[in-house]
């Protein structure tokens, strides 16, 4: 280790540029399309705040500023009813010596202030008397007044030069380093906190600094900012920024603060501007469950035209709160700083030109500083021999970065299991060799995104001769090719169920009969949706959920009177359901493109040898009452909704904007089918994804996959159930 800590200037690079850049350009979407708004509702713009230049030049200012001294700041600290039994705990923290706050000053209603002083008292009872501790003085507001503007009323009254501002719940939910850095904070012209909102957006802390256009508590700021007449929290950040010329109403930073994602996707759907929320406690309510942690992210990219590809994805790791190096290892133009339409606020390392790249690259890893968790390598000469123990790497094809925008979704939990789950394609054919040709190649036009994918391609007995010639002919560079063909004609039953078996628990089947068609994205809906209820932080609470369908239903064929036709935005919107752009569950399992999950399988096989044995019954016995796939005959879906009913067991399904889906059925004449009418087909037909339109894997609520808990479920039937219902 010493050895590389020393050698660095002499044999290796002289590693040059940091450059601070202001980039946000989708890329995905041809340049100057209006069609930029919709994509960029995930991420908005920041229109008129902090502009690049200025704001970078903010940031230098502030990375060198000195800190405030000792006894210059004043704490102000509201107490409410909910916060006054806990009211000892909040003061606490200031009463240690390590703080440049001189005064506290608690400000509490009128009601309240026989509790307060009692409360005060008590405390400072148990203070030893030669600690240096700030005076703690008592300021109420008028009862029924609003208490935000009573706050900083007290606030504009304090003397010393430097003001850190609380609410009532203090320093609750922020780690030690960021209390630290609140109790004795740079001298900045502005104010400074983990908490800040941009565009109505939660801004995520971090350690670097990131723009606000206001703060919320806990903040410091210079006295003279505030006024007796602000009203409230952005009133005051509008004030600050109106007063400057780079429009910044705050400067987010935090240090690893348990609740970094404390604003996670809340705040587009509850204002923050609801003030009577923002006083009692955090801002915005507590995720009710887990959240991953931020990670460390390392992007090993060629050049900067690489990095435009993966600008969504990377200002989404980072609104997130997630810690990005980027190292632009090929670029061999001078870089330069990129123009701004948004907030995300990257900075990349590149290297000189010279011919031996990869130990450049190799040292550059070994100078971070941290434990890197995630290495994005694009698929390069340069970055094949990157090795890392620790790390989890995920190398993406150069020709499929301009398609990760979904994979700013995933958390850290989600991107470590990257390389977990094994998918196997599993097609099942018999004499329809132009079906074949359609769907093999919608599968050769995927993006799998450097996954290895096995490939089985199953035929009948009776297949033709074309097909068996098609089915040798088939190129596959994505992983293994398998070929199976039966002796005695079995039928479609055994052609499903036998065509493919899991090898491990990590071994997941898409079985395709071959009038399917899929969209280029399916691959990626599928690892998402594995990788979120499978891997993520509520793969504890999912062994309900079997596989994950690509075909949105457009209709129920399982009521007893019949087919009837169905639109799960609609069925939401008349539940009341809070996003109706939701996926959901559903119990039925679907047959025109779905992934089937290992454990399910295998009980399925258990489930139908044991059915068909008729063991514990007579074949024609009715399992689950009232519903079409009783009369069925020879068909596998009606035991595996027999398996599902007893179970409780569910599928995933997406539920996109106009039915748009990632695989659809074309209903060819074949062995269920003998003869088909065009309108007929054209009900079952639906739009698939386009490559083009890859953003749309993320016009999802909140843009990311729902936690498993909120996904509306879906009985056979089509009727909303719960969980619990259906699993009775
Ligand atoms: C603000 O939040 C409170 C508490 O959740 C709620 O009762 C109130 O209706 C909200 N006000 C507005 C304007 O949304
Ligand atoms: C695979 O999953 C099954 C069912 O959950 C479990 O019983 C089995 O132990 C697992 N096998 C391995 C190797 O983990
Ligand atoms: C379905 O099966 C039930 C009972 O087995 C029978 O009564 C009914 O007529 C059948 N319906 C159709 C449409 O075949
Ligand atoms: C689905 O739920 C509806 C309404 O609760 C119920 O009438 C129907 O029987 C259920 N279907 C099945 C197959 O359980």
């Amino acid at each position: 280790m010493a050895y590389r800590r020393h050698c660095t200037p002499r044999c290796l690079v002289p590693l040059l540029f940091v450059l601070y850049v202001f980039l946000s350009i989708p890329v995905q979407i041809p340049a100057g399309t209006e069609a930029q708004d919709s994509q960029l509702s995930i991420e908005r713009p920041n229109t008129n705040l902090a502009n690049s230049d200025k704001f970078s030049s903010v940031v230098r200012d502030l990375r060198t500023a000195r800190i405030i001294e000792t006894g210059s700041l004043t704490a102000i600290l509201p107490v409410t009813s909910s916060s006054l039994p806990t009211f000892r705990d909040t003061l606490s923290p200031f009463l240690g010596s390590l703080s440049c706050v001189s005064k506290v000053f608690v400000v509490c209603p009128e009601s309240l202030l026989p509790q307060s002083r009692a409360s005060i008292r008590e405390l400072m009872g148990l203070v030893p008397e030669n600690l240096n501790h700030p005076d703690v003085s008592l300021h109420p507001w008028r009862d029924g007044g609003d208490p935000i503007a009573g706050v900083l009323r007290t606030a504009a009254q304090a003397s010393s030069k430097w003001i850190l501002l609380l609410d009532d719940a203090g320093f609750d939910g922020l780690s030690g380093r960021t209390r630290d850095m609140l109790l004795c904070p740079m001298a900045a012209d502005l104010p400074v906190g983990p908490r800040g909102v941009m565009d109505d957006r939660c801004v995520p802390p971090s350690p670097e600094m990131r723009p606000a256009s206001y703060l919320l508590p806990p903040f410091t700021l210079p006295s003279a900012l505030i006024q007796m007449s602000h009203s409230d929290w952005s009133d005051l950040g509008r004030a600050i920024s109106l007063s400057r010329n780079d429009r910044l109403g705050g400067i987010v930073r935090g240090h690893g603060d348990p609740d970094v994602n404390w604003c996670n996707g809340v705040c587009h759907s509850d204002s923050p501007t609801n003030h009577s929320r923002l006083f009692s406690g955090a801002p915005f309510p507590p995720t009710t469950s887990r959240r991953s942690p931020p990670g460390h992210f390392v992007f090993l990219l060629p050049n900067i035209d690489d990095l435009h590809l993966v600008l969504h994805l990377l200002c989404k790791l980072d609104h997130s709160g997630h810690f990005l190096k980027i190292l632009l290892h090929s670029d061999p133009r001078p870089a330069s700083g990129v123009k701004s339409r948004s907030s995300c606020y990257l900075e990349y390392d590149t290297l000189s030109p010279g011919r031996y790249v990869y130990p450049m690259i190799y040292d550059w890893l070994q100078r971070l500083e941290r434990e890197v968790d995630v290495i994005f390598i694009v698929d390069d000469p340069a970055t094949q021999s990157v090795k890392n123990e620790r790390a989890t790497l995920v190398r993406i094809p150069p020709e499929d970065l301009m398609h990760t925008h979904w994979m700013g979704s995933l958390s850290l939990t989600e991107w470590t299991n990257w390389n977990v789950p094994n998918i196997d394609v599993s097609v099942i054919t018999q004499d329809r060799p132009q079906s074949l040709a359609r769907l093999m190649t919608s599968l050769s036009q995927a993006r799998f995104f450097g996954d290895s994918v096995g490939l089985r391609l199953n035929m009948e007995q009776s297949s033709d001769l074309e097909t068996i010639h098609m089915v040798g002919e088939f190129e596959w560079r994505h992983g293994s090719v398998f070929t199976h063909r039966r002796v005695i004609h079995g039928g479609l039953l055994p052609a499903i169920v036998e065509s493919w078996y899991p090898y491990s628990n990590h071994s997941y089947g898409l079985l395709l009969e071959d009038d399917v068609e899929l969209s280029p994205l399916f691959y990626a809906w599928i690892k998402m949706g594995i990788l979120r209820y499978r891997y993520g932080e509520d793969r504890d609470q999912t062994n309900q959920l079997f596989g994950i369908s690509l075909y949105q239903q457009k209709n129920i064929e399982l009521h007893p009177e019949g087919r009837k036709t169905f639109d799960p935005r609609g069925l939401f919107v008349k539940h009341g359901v809070a996003d109706p752009s939701t996926p959901y569950l559903s119990q039925i399992p679907c047959s025109w493109g779905a992934v089937y999950f290992p454990e399910h399988w295998r009980e399925f096989h258990d489930y139908l040898g044991a059915r068909l044995s008729e063991s514990t019954m007579e074949i024609e016995r009715i399992v689950v009452p009232d519903v079409r796939s009783n009369n069925w005959t020879k068909s596998w879906k009606k035991y595996f909704i027999e398996m599902v009913y007893l179970r409780g067991y569910v599928m995933l399904y997406p539920n996109y904007a106009d039915f748009v889906s990632l695989s659809t059925n074309h209903l060819e004449v074949g062995s269920h089918v003998k003869e088909r009418p065009k309108e007929k087909q054209e009900v079952f037909r639906l739009p698939l994804m386009k490559l083009e339109e890859s953003w749309q894997l993320l016009d999802l609520p909140r843009g990311t996959l729902p936690r498993w808990g909120t996904l509306p479920v879906l009985n056979l039937t089509g009727f909303l159930s719960g969980l619990e219902e259906i699993g009775r």
